[in-house]
């Protein structure tokens, strides 16, 4: 692979403390080639963060405010993810911009919050079932990539671009290899447009939705997937284990 491969876990509001133990567990002594990110709820990031130094699990958040600090009730902060031993932050995941009013502005500040902070954003794209039927899909990930990083400097950054076609989340219905790597492969060009060729190369671009072990691996194969965001197969850490052992 031409970028080193990032599988992240999207746990959502589900888990708790034994399901971070078991995770864990599954994972001590295993070596990867592959960085393997796990995103639980903010209020466990502490408990799994004491177990991690016997695997090389790391741990990253579902979101970030994009405040610094203040009078923001409920919001956490990318400097206190940043503490709390965090390596990257979800950001504008389809169900924040759907059920909680994300915008592509939005995100926009929270990637440049993240960048400062030192931690790696992953900005995630991806159009609805609507928007595929009426042929929208390119211009649609197009605004929603140009406006999430509007203005953000990426020279000698690291990002990553998370596809997540609404209608393959939690469907049972991933996209296809070929749509994946055909939507991917715009993506990257339309990186080399914005910025230039040097930091499209780098940007790894990941997949997710309705991810598992069966279909892991023909994804992977991709020249342009750089690997996966799982949700509902992350909370099963025998099968999460397992997508991680393909890549
Ligand atoms: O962040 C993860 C995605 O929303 C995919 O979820 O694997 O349950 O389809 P899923």
């Amino acid at each position: 692979k031409a970028r080193r491969p990032i599988v992240i876990a999207n746990w959502k509001l589900n888990g708790g403390i034994d399901l971070i133990c078991t995770s864990v567990a599954s994972f001590i002594g295993k070596h990867f080639e592959t960085d393997i990110v796990v995103c639980p709820p903010y209020l466990y990031m502490r408990d799994m963060l004491t177990f991690l130094q016997y695997s090389e699990l790391r741990i990253g958040s579902q979101n970030v405010s994009r405040y610094e600090s203040g009078a923001y009730t409920g919001e956490t902060s990318a400097q206190m993810l940043k503490e709390a031993g965090c390596s990257l932050c979800i950001i504008g995941h389809s169900e924040r911009r759907a059920m909680f009013a994300e915008n592509n502005l939005g995100c926009q500040v929270k990637v440049q919050t993240a960048l400062n902070h030192g931690l790696l954003p992953v900005l995630c794209i991806g159009e609805t079932q609507e928007e595929r039927a009426a042929n929208t899909t390119k211009a649609i990930l197009l605004t929603q990539l140009s406006e999430g990083l509007n203005t953000v400097d990426l020279a000698g950054k690291d990002i990553c671009i998370a596809y997540e076609p609404v209608w393959a989340i939690g469907t049972g219905l991933a996209a296809t290899p070929d749509m994946v790597q055909e939507v991917h492969q715009f993506i990257r060009t339309e990186l080399t447009r914005l910025y230039n060729e040097e930091i499209a190369d780098r940007v790894r671009i990941v997949y997710g939705g309705s991810v598992n072990k069966t279909n892991a691996t023909e994804l992977l194969k991709q020249k342009d997937i750089d690997g996966l965001l799982v949700g509902g197969a992350s909370l099963d850490p025998g099968h999460f284990l397992a997508i991680c052992e393909q890549v």
